[in-house]
């Protein structure tokens, strides 16, 4: 990564930043701008975060919101597509890792009390304890449960479990988790910001970051707007109210569920609460 410094600023910061602001190739430039490259640990740094924050993280919420059901599944023909299941897990380890790697890199090198901007690597310990804690959540969720096939062919039993029950277990996990992972991607943006301007970035990577950041809400916002974001419950075990999760709401906001309309709820007030998931 190649930074521009104005030279004003360059001896504090190279003062002030020790080991990673050694200056490399340093070259007068117009006699008004000096460029120089950062010390290889930053550029990795700097690149694992943004691999981890901004593409591998983000993406794996992103499909465990919308991508429950497929767009070429039959729902509710056809149930419990882990799709979204393989792929949350997937980015989501690999996110954590890579940015335990890099945090190691700064850990290694940098030093807080010496640091131009402390509240950068303050923030990143919260990030990365957070970070962690949402593996840990993730792996506490209990157990699933659910009708299965019985011994007689189509005949079903079900099996008690955490997530088909709604027990208190799974609300609390369902809460901590969502609530957790937004919180922490929200520090991890701000502070990737943070890194940025404390390493003096070219302009066309923080460019390139945000247009990558607007065009991510973006696409929030439309498969939320195009109603893709199905409640976990129903696209594991459809829309039956026989199932006892589909008795309560879901856990969080604009989560879209679709009612079963049984005979006898087709008209009334209970009715339609009903077939709006607030019962
Ligand atoms: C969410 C993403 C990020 C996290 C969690 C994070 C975390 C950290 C941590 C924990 C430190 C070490 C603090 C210390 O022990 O002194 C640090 C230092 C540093 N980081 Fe990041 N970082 C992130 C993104 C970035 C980015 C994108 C850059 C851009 C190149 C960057 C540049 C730096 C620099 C230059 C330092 C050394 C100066 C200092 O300690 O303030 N970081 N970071
Ligand atoms: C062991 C790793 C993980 C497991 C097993 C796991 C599991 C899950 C499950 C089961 C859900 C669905 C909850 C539901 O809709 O009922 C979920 C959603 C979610 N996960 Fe993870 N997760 C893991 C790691 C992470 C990490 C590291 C983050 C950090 C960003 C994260 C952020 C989220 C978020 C924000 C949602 C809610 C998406 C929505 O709005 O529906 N997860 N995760």
């Amino acid at each position: 990564m190649v930074l521009m410094l104005e030279p004003d600023r360059r001896a504090d910061t190279d003062d002030a930043l020790g080991s990673w602001s050694r200056v490399a190739n340093a070259k007068e430039n117009r006699g008004c701008m000096v460029e120089h490259e950062l010390a290889p640990w930053v550029q990795w740094h700097g690149r694992l975060m943004v691999v981890a924050w901004v593409i591998l993280l983000p993406l794996g919420v992103l499909i465990a919101r919308f991508f429950k059901v497929t767009p070429h599944q039959q729902w509710p023909a056809t149930l419990d597509n882990k799709f979204w299941w393989h792929c949350h897990r997937a980015l989501q380890y690999t996110g954590i890792v890579t940015m335990t790697a890099a945090a190691g890199l700064a850990i290694a090198h940098a030093d807080i009390a010496r640091s131009p901007m402390p509240i950068h690597g303050l923030l990143g310990f919260a990030v990365l304890g957070l970070g962690w804690l949402q593996l840990v959540s993730g792996w506490l969720r209990g157990t699933k449960g659910g009708p299965q096939g019985g011994p007689g062919g189509s005949a079903t039993a079900v099996v008690r479990g955490d997530h088909y029950d709604m027990t208190r277990h799974r609300l609390v996990f369902e809460y901590t988790h969502k609530l957790g992972g937004y919180a922490v991607l929200l520090l991890a943006t701000v502070d990737v910001a943070l890194g940025l301007r404390v390493a003096h970035a070219l302009a066309w990577i923080t460019g390139l970051i945000g247009a990558t950041w607007l065009g991510g809400a973006a696409l929030f916002a439309w498969l939320q707007w195009k109603g893709l974001c199905l409640d976990t419950y129903q696209a594991i075990w459809g829309p039956g109210l026989e199932h006892p999760g589909n008795r309560i709401p879901p856990v969080g906001w604009g989560i879209r569920r679709v009612s079963e309309s049984p005979p006898a709820a087709s008209a009334g007030p209970d009715a339609n609460a009903a077939r709006q998931g607030k019962r």
